[in-house]
């Protein structure tokens, strides 16, 4: 995969970031989404490649557009797959909260897991823990493992959990275990992402989320180092008939992060918010300012982009 490409793929997430946070703190999360979600969309062709999208909004009958199979780009290059978010926390952007990201993944064909729109247990740590945390055992016996692999105590730690009731008990063995937890609302590859960043203060992410996010945010662990785990949870039948479908053959397979995301990857992200680490899109008087994170999975090269559009100059903003 050409390396330049990454440059294109941030004018996507940029686009799709300006676009929501237009959006910020209006408490619409549909025309938050939609408008990153057509922002993104109509950036997408300009890019030269033949793309398909594996992780996006949705089945065909459930999403006009980036939907799950739908093919993107402008037809002539590279055949590529996509896993994307427009509006990675729409509730965040909605409220004007923390790490809400416009992302995208891209992988050669074949790379990413075609994961289902369902639940996923997740684990999620830095480079210094890769290959030694295991999802199968408690949290307690991971948290001993990645204070001793961080010469610290386990008292030391950060532990990022979404705050919902389906994580009481994982909480409250964390709280017996004496580390400390970051509760969130919403955006877990954020927080996946951050246990790869000394300063961001989270060693360690647990407890389950969206399965797509769980894709996305090995793409990006992949690239900076990180390891990741995870276990599809579905609800229901239907959801396990649907894993199936997309040719999950084991639905109680463990994850290794090289399952979820493998080979020559690039990991693509704007702020639409402010957050760990992404500034959020600012207005300015000649137009907005937008910063982004572009990683490659087979240099390891780690791009912040500053980016300021100037709205006289760029009319479609
Ligand atoms: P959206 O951007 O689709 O709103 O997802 C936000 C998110 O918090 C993800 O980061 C996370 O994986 C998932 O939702 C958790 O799902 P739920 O809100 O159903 O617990």
């Amino acid at each position: 995969m050409n390396r330049n490409l990454a440059l294109e793929f941030v004018r996507v997430t940029e686009m799709a970031a300006i676009a929501a946070s237009r959006y910020m703190g209006r408490g619409d999360e549909k025309a938050a989404d939609q408008a990153a979600v057509d922002a993104m969309r109509s950036m997408l062709d300009s890019v030269d490649c033949q793309a398909t999208v594996v992780i996006g909004e949705g089945e065909r009958d459930e999403a006009p557009m980036l939907y799950i199979g739908e093919k993107v780009g402008s037809g002539i290059g590279p055949k590529l797959e996509f896993a994307l978010d427009p509006l990675e926390g729409t509730t965040i952007c909605a409220k004007g909260g923390y790490n809400s990201i416009a992302v995208m993944a891209i992988a050669e064909e074949g790379n990413f897991l075609h994961a289902p729109d369902t639940y996923m247990q997740k684990i999620a740590v830095g480079p210094e823990c890769r290959g030694l945390v295991d999802i199968m055992l408690s949290p307690t016996e991971n948290l001993k493992i990645i204070a001793e692999a961080k010469k610290c105590r386990v008292q030391d730690l950060t532990v990022v959990i979404l705050d919902r009731e389906r994580h009481a008990e994982l909480i409250n063995e964390v709280r017996i275990a004496k580390a400390r937890i970051h509760l969130i609302g919403d955006g877990d590859v954020s927080a996946a992402i951050a246990t790869c960043y000394p300063d961001s203060g989270v060693d360690v992410l647990m407890g389950t989320g969206g399965a797509p996010e769980g894709v996305i945010s090995a793409a990006a662990l992949q690239c900076v180092g990180g390891d990741f785990q995870g276990i599809l949870k579905p609800r229901n039948n239907e959801e396990i008939e649907r894993a199936k479908k997309m040719g999950v053959e084991d639905i109680n397979k463990i994850f290794q992060i090289d399952d979820l995301a493998k080979g020559n990857l690039m990991f693509v992200a704007t702020g639409v918010t402010n957050g760990n680490f992404l500034e959020g899109v600012r207005f300015k008087s000649w137009g907005c300012s937008t910063h982004s994170i572009v990683m490659r999975s087979q240099s390891g090269t780690i791009r912040h982009i500053r980016a300021e559009h100037h709205f006289d100059r760029k009319p479609r903003y």
